[in-house]
C-alpha cells in the first residue's frame, strides 16, 4: 500500500489494540555495530530459539506518540527523552545503545511510511510508536546476546483506560512490581511480565488496574499500573512520588514543568504515603498511553478513598490535561525542544 492511500479506520472508537500497519523499521547489531536499518513490510521477526530475549528477558522497549496538528502536520513529543531512557535500559541489561540521531531518524521514517495511519486532528486518537531492543543470536548460558535487533513499529490508538478523561478506580496490589535495587527504574519486559497477574486480579475485582507500593516498606505509592502517580494537594501543589524503582515518566516530568511554568503551581517530587491520601484534592495517573487518567478512588485495606469524585474530573487535572494535549497536538506553544516535526 502506498503511504498516501486512505485507510478505513473508525478513529473515534479506537482502543489501545494492535493493528498491523504497513512498515516497521529494523536495524541489526552484529560484530560491534548497528547496520543502516531498513523499513520492512513483514510484521514477523525470525530469531534464534536460543535468543536471550526469549529466555533471560534481555530486552527493553519504549513508547511514544506522533500527533496530527490542526494544519495537517505530524509531530513527535520529546523523542529525545525516549531515546535517552532506552539507552539507560540498554546499559542496565548490557545491550548496545542506539545512538539518539539513529533513534529519532528511525521514528520519523516509521511515521512517514505509515502516514495514513496517523489519526486526524481532533479525533483524540494518536499514532503510538513502539521501539524495542532484543538480544538475539544463538546462546544458551546466562550471558549477553551475541547479536541484537532494534525495531520500531507503530499502531493508531485511542485511550488506554476506558473512558478517556473519565475517572477510574484502582486498588493497591498485594504484589511488588520491582525490587528495591532492581529494574523498576528501567523499561524492561520482566517488570511487565510480573505485573500481568496483579493487573488481572485488579480487573477481576472491578478496578482499572492496581497501584504498586514501594517494595521496601509498602507504605509509599510508586506506580499506577503502567503509569506514574500525581496528586494535587488541597493548597494546589503538584506532588509526585520519588523513588529509584519508579519508571521516570516523560509525561510526569512534562507535567511538572507545565504545572510550574504554565499553571504557576508549586511542584514537589517526594514520598506519597498511602495512608495519607487525605492531603490530595485530586489525583491522576500519567503516561504516554494513559495521557492523564483521573483517579476516582483508591481501595486500600478494604476501604475506598475517593479523591475529587468517582465520576467527574477535577479542575486542576482538567487544566493539566488540556495544556499537555494542547502542546502535543500543536495548539499551545511547547517549551523549546519538546516537539520534533516529521517533515
Ligand atoms: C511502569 C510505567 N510507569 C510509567 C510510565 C509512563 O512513562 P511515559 O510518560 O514516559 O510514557 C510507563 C509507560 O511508559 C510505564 O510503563
Amino acid at each position: 500500500m502506498s503511504a498516501k492511500e486512505k485507510v478505513n479506520i473508525d478513529w473515534e472508537n479506537l482502543r489501545f489494540d494492535y493493528i498491523k500497519t504497513d512498515f516497521r523499521y529494523i536495524s541489526r547489531w552484529k560484530d560491534g555495530k548497528w547496520d543502516e536499518g531498513e523499513l520492512s513490510e513483514d510484521n514477523m521477526l525470525s530469531i534464534s530459539e536460543a535468543s536471550t530475549a526469549l529466555h533471560y528477558g534481555q530486552q527493553c522497549f519504549e513508547g511514544l506518540k506522533a500527533y496530527r496538528t490542526k494544519d495537517g502536520d505530524i509531530q513527535l513529543f520529546r523523542p529525545d527523552e525516549n531515546s535517552k531512557r532506552m539507552a539507560v535500559s540498554c546499559r542496565r541489561l548490557l545491550m548496545p545503545e542506539v545512538p539518539e540521531d539513529k533513534f529519532i531518524e528511525a521514528c520519523k521514517r516509521v511515521v512517514k511510511a505509515n502516514e495514513q495511519y496517523v489519526p486526524p486532528y481532533g479525533t483524540g486518537a494518536t499514532l503510538y510508536l513502539r521501539p524495542f531492543v532484543i538480544g538475539v543470536g544463538h546462546n544458551v548460558g546466562v550471558k549477553p546476546a551475541p547479536e541484537y535487533i532494534f525495531c520500531i513499529f507503530c499502531v493508531p490508538v485511542g485511550p488506554y483506560f476506558k473512558g478517556g478523561l473519565a475517572p477510574v478506580n484502582f486498588n493497591v496490589a498485594e504484589y511488588d512490581r520491582a525490587a528495591p535495587y532492581g529494574t523498576g527504574g528501567v523499561k524492561v519486559g520482566g517488570n511487565y511480565a510480573a505485573s500481568l497477574l496483579p493487573h488481572e486480579k485488579a480487573v477481576k475485582a472491578g478496578f482499572a488496574d492496581c497501584i504498586y507500593l514501594d517494595p521496601l516498606t509498602h507504605t509509599k505509592i510508586e506506580e499506577v499500573g503502567a503509569a506514574n502517580f500525581f496528586g494535587i494537594t488541597k493548597d494546589n501543589k503538584f506532588i509526585t512520588p520519588q523513588s529509584e524503582s519508579i519508571l521516570p515518566s516523560i509525561t510526569k516530568y512534562s507535567l511538572m514543568h507545565i504545572a510550574k511554568e504554565y499553571l504557576g503551581m508549586e511542584v514537589e517530587e517526594r514520598d506519597v504515603l498511602v495512608d495519607k491520601l487525605d492531603e490530595f484534592a485530586e489525583a491522576g495517573a500519567c503516561g504516554t498511553a494513559a495521557v492523564i487518567t483521573p483517579i476516582g478512588g483508591i481501595e486500600y485495606k478494604g476501604k475506598m478513598h475517593v479523591f475529587f469524585s468517582e465520576t467527574e474530573v477535577g479542575p486542576v487535572t482538567h487544566k493539566l490535561y488540556d495544556t499537555l494535549c494542547g502542546i502535543q497536538i500543536g495548539d499551545i506553544e511547547a517549551p523549546k525542544g519538546w516537539i520534533v516535526k516529521v517533515g
